[in-house]
């Protein structure tokens, strides 16, 4: 064994792995050990208590659907005329594992539909397609999938015919992987020659643009702005125009979507300021003062959940690529192989995954139009398989908004 590599697992207190490399063969030594080479060990650092950094949250003004219903004309030149001028882009945000949902192919995959075929890319891209046809131009769409789903998303679009696309404007590329610990730290092994890896979250994906050459095709075109969005939001408006000619016409560097909260005690994440800068708090950070802050028109202050569908300006995304993004830690559930060599697949969580959260660039930019959209019409979102956010939840959403099943 390197010598090296040794003193790094020693020094990292990874003892059962160097007492697994012992085990190995050359072969599948070596494979693991360029794995172990290739670890940024800063993720570690992320288990330990770090000390809370002071801060001052405030509340961020939206601009609401009645604002925008007074203006859409306008903002849809604006949005319209930007698109057809090539100045946007698409991010679809695919690289996740969906453990929630509990489907073993990607998320896009799954069928929304109950007696014919309506699967998530496909609605994905009639969202999309709206547009095209609309201001009759194609717009880039770049598809972040992880190594594990990358093959099996091309597959999928292939064999439906890119749902009608033109592939010409669809570019895959694949997001990087951080290895999983379990509650002590210690990196867990998907198989004899292999760590337990998963995507690096979905805040990665400019970086991750950068490093496939994917970034220079777009600094060097007319683009400007990036329209990012989940998988998992069978409603959302991709592409907007309206959205995107309210942020231009805002002069406001980036552009969020937010939905009312359904209540004050709602678990989603609030847009607000942070040090005066854009800032999404999570729900269980907000105390029961600003939970149930009001505006002076009785609207909760912190009232804007946010729905994972962001414009951001891509000269700016440029300035923040030395940025090293935080980490979030999170307990996934994750298949691993246990001292004797058993691959256990839990269904509770039993592991630290290390993610980078696409939230985390908002707050990097200086200031943010909040945009308020319909709750019923945009969010749809299928994280679980029954019960809230779910697949169940979606199409009852779908069906109220005349789509047959
Ligand atoms: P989620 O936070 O819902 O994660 O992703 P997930 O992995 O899809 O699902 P669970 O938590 O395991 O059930 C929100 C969006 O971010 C993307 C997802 O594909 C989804 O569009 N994402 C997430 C990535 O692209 N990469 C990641 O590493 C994680």
């Amino acid at each position: 064994m390197q010598e090296n590599i040794l003193d790094i697992l020693k020094e990292k207190e990874q003892f059962h792995i160097i007492e697994h490399l012992e085990s190995l063969s050359e072969k599948e030594a070596a494979k693991l050990t360029e794995q172990i080479e290739a670890i940024d060990w800063t993720f570690l650092d992320y288990l330990k208590e770090s000390p809370k950094k002071s801060s001052v949250i405030e509340p961020i003004p939206a601009l609401q659907i009645k604002d925008i219903d007074n203006m859409s004309e306008t903002y849809k030149t604006i949005g319209s005329k930007a698109i057809k001028d090539g100045k946007l882009c698409l991010l679809l945000l695919a690289g996740g594992q969906g453990t929630r949902l509990g489907h073993d192919k990607p998320k896009g995959a799954y069928n929304m539909g109950i007696t014919k075929d309506l699967y998530i890319f496909e609605l994905l891209i009639e969202h999309t397609m709206d547009v095209v046809k609309m201001t009759d131009t194609w717009i880039h769409m770049y598809i972040m999938t992880s190594d594990i789903n990358y093959h099996d998303t091309i597959s999928f679009f292939k064999e439906h015919n890119y749902f009608g696309y033109n592939p010409d404007f669809l570019h895959f590329f694949v997001q990087e992987l951080n290895p999983a610990t379990d509650f002590d730290g210690r990196l867990l092994l998907s198989s004899r020659d292999s760590l337990a890896l998963s995507p690096n979250g979905n805040g990665g994906w400019f970086s991750s643009l950068k490093r496939c050459g994917l970034l220079d095709t777009i600094l060097s075109s007319d683009m400007e702005w990036i329209n990012v969005f989940s998988v998992d939001n069978v409603l959302q408006r991709i592409a907007d125009p309206i959205f995107l000619g309210a942020t231009i016409h805002s002069k406001k560097m980036c552009g969020s979507k937010v939905v009312y909260k359904a209540s004050a005690e709602e678990k989603v994440g609030a847009i607000c300021k942070e040090n005066g800068k854009p800032h999404i708090i999570e729900y269980y950070e907000l105390s029961k003062d600003m939970m149930y802050q009001t505006n002076e028109d009785g609207s909760l202050a912190y009232g804007y959940g946010v729905i994972l569908n962001y414009l951001f300006p891509i000269h700016r995304l440029k300035e923040t690529l030395d940025i090293k993004m935080p980490l979030h830690v999170v307990k996934k559930a994750v298949p691993y192989i246990n001292s004797t060599g058993e691959l256990i697949t839990p269904t509770e969580p039993n592991a630290y995954k290390f993610e980078t959260l696409a939230l985390d660039l908002i707050h990097e930019m200086d200031d943010c139009l909040v945009y308020e959209v319909s709750r019923e019409k945009e969010f749809a979102p299928v994280k679980n398989r029954v019960g809230v956010d779910s697949v169940d939840t979606a199409r009852e959403l779908l069906s109220k908004n005349g789509y047959t099943l």
